[in-house]
């Protein structure tokens, strides 16, 4: 492994990492810092990781203004560049909230990310969820907006007009989606005129989603992988009898015995190698993240395989919140026969 000489830790070397490279011919790491701190993990604690994360050789940063933690990290990244690691060598993402879809909200939404974050501009602005129905944050599952709405197609052009804008004004280098569905994105594809860069997507042994991955590197859409570890840390509303943990499936454990790692670094390994680039959260264990994805050692095709077998379609990030009326499922939101669901 290439150890940074600039770090004040020993780190690893950003050039180490493998990067991914994006229609646009920019270049992004393979492994990013997620920033959600969930419920547990305070903003100040999150704001250190980040700055430990960058020492450790961490360039990449998933934000977002719903996690209600970019002030801090902006301060960290201030830091961080005060260090003399360059802002053209950070990829740093935020995203669009649901209550923030409205014409006049995008650009001003995505300025006060800037602000807080403390740089002049985005890498990456994803709009979050392709539904515009605000919930409170910590709500239970069954909290539902009154004026909830289901996903109209011409609402979120108006929407994705807004945040191609950003790229012609170099507000934002790149724009892309998140939690969206194969039928969803083919309309988006048919009508952008700047096309996503990327989709963020739930993405770990037990949820591989095989099919929009492939649509997704067939029309040339990187895909992001959030979770990658089984989101161990995510808040009890969110977590259904039917949930299963990839770090303890027992083909994950037996690779990580035979590497004498841990069963979250070889998710995050597979993820790599896979070819999605994986953004674990972490305060504690980003550093043996990392040196994961820059190790020499590789999982073997056995390996990979045997990880591919034990796809379990285990959605844990399921969106209940985001439901539009009375006697749906979950699984409603996610368009699962090929067809946006009806409103
Ligand atoms: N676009 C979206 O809609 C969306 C949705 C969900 C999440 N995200 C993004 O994706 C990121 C990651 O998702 P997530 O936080 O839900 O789940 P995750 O990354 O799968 O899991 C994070 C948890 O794993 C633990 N962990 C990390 N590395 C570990 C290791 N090597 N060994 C043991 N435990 C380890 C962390 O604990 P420690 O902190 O103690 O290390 C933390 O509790 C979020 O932070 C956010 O940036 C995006």
């Amino acid at each position: 492994m290439r150890i940074s000489k600039f770090a004040y830790t020993e780190s690893v070397d950003p050039s180490a990492i493998p990067q991914r490279k994006l229609y646009t011919g920019s270049t992004m790491p393979s492994i990013g810092l997620g920033t959600f701190g969930s419920d547990r993990v305070s903003a100040a604690q999150v704001a250190e990781a980040v700055k430990g994360a960058a020492a450790a050789g961490y360039r990449h940063f998933d934000c977002a203004s719903v996690y209600g933690n970019e002030k801090e990290i902006g301060a960290s990244f201030q830091k961080i560049l005060c260090s003399g690691i360059h802002r053209k060598n950070l990829w740093i993402t935020s995203k669009l909230w649901n209550d923030k879809h409205g014409e006049h909200d995008v650009i001003a939404s995505c300025r006060q990310s800037l602000a807080d974050l403390r740089i002049d501009y985005l890498d990456l602005y994803l709009v979050h969820w392709p539904f515009p129905n605000y919930h409170p944050p910590n709500c239970a599952v069954t909290s539902r907006s009154p004026n909830a709405q289901p996903y109209i197609h011409e609402n979120y052009m108006r929407t994705w007009r807004k945040m191609e804008e950003l790229v012609d004004t170099g507000l934002v280098r790149h724009i892309g989606t998140s939690n969206m569905t194969i039928p969803k994105l083919k309309l988006l594809l048919r009508d952008a005129r700047i096309r996503p860069a990327v989709n963020e997507m739930e993405l770990h042994p037990h949820f591989q989603q095989p099919d929009l991955f492939r649509f997704l590197l067939d029309n040339d859409i990187h895909p992001i992988g959030y979770c990658p570890i089984g989101s161990p840390g995510r808040p009890e509303r969110d977590r259904t009898h039917e949930d299963t943990a990839p770090t303890e499936d027992p083909v994950i454990v037996k690779i990580a015995q035979r590497h004498g790692i841990d069963p979250a670094v070889v998710c995050i390994k597979w993820a790599v190698q896979r070819g999605q680039t994986p953004i674990p959260f972490s305060v504690h264990h980003y550093r043996a993240n990392i040196e994961g994805v820059a190790g020499d050692e590789a999982l073997n095709g056995e390996e990979m395989r045997s990880i591919a077998a034990i796809d379990r379609n285990c959605r844990l990030i399921k969106g209940q919140v985001f439901l539009w009326k009375s006697g749906q499922t979950w699984e409603d939101l996610w368009d699962l026969n090929g067809r946006i669901t009806p409103p």
